[in-house]
């Protein structure tokens, strides 16, 4: 598919490079540089810069003026897949979360670990998520679960939330996201906090155990980290 910035780049070519790519600008004989015909290719992309240009401008003055968020939040570190059930329960159980535990998932998505820690383990929990839609979703499914007493969504950014209360924090982001949350983990949890990822490790950091999860015919590993452990 050609992406606007790709039909954008073919406006923004000089006339030397189109010429290199049969564009428009031939040099005769003389030296001259003379205008020919466009061949039917460059008349293509033009129209498909001019098109992709008017709908982006549409689509951008448009959401502006219903004061709607863009298309995809630029804080957001991973894209909503939410964990199978079966996996949540081994994360679950491979942190070995109680009543006593405060487990913080980061991402919350529909709500799914933290409604399941607190109705299987009376746990509580709080979610954060970025995504307005998730949250509603979230807290819809807390109240279908009764367990609005122990568990709480908040929509905020996880890079901006303070996560000392966790005793447990859950994470299916990406390793790049991992990575760059690192610090914070390090610096607001207490040592001895447990924290349980999905697919994605925590670069540079040791899990104190692991486990293997079967999603759709392809083994998955569960990797759990300690505060204070993980080196
Ligand atoms: C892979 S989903 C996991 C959802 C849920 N934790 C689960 O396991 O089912 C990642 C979630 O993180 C959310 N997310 C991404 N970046 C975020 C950020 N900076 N702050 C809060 N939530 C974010 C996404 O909207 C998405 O719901």
């Amino acid at each position: 598919m050609i992406g606007p910035e790709m039909r954008l780049n073919a406006l923004n070519r000089t006339p030397s490079e189109e010429n290199a790519r049969g564009g428009v600008i031939v040099t005769v004989g003389n030296g001259d540089a003379r205008m020919q015909p466009m061949n039917l290719g460059v008349q293509i992309r033009i129209c498909l810069a001019l098109a992709g240009l008017a709908v982006a401008t549409v689509g951008a003055n448009s959401a502006e003026a219903q004061g709607r968020a863009p298309l995809v939040d630029p804080r957001s570190v991973a894209p909503y897949v939410p964990t199978p059930w079966h996996v949540v329960d081994r994360m679950l159980d491979l942190v070995q979360v109680t009543e006593h535990d405060m487990v913080y998932d980061l991402g919350s998505g529909d709500g799914r670990i933290l409604v399941r820690a607190a109705k299987a383990h009376g746990a509580r929990g709080v979610g954060l998520e970025i995504n307005h839609d998730l949250v509603v979703d979230a807290r819809l499914a807390i109240g279908a679960a009764n367990v609005e007493d122990r568990v709480k969504i908040v929509e905020q950014d996880i890079f901006e939330a303070d996560l000392s209360p966790a005793s447990v924090v859950t994470l299916f982001l990406m390793t790049s996201a991992n990575r760059r949350l690192k610090p914070k983990l390090l610096e607001e949890l207490r040592p001895g906090t447990r924290i349980a990822c999905y697919k994605w490790e925590i670069p540079g950091w040791n899990p104190v155990k692991s486990a293997t999860v079967e999603v759709s015919g392809a083994g998955q590993p569960i990797y759990m980290y300690e505060v204070g452990a993980h080196q």
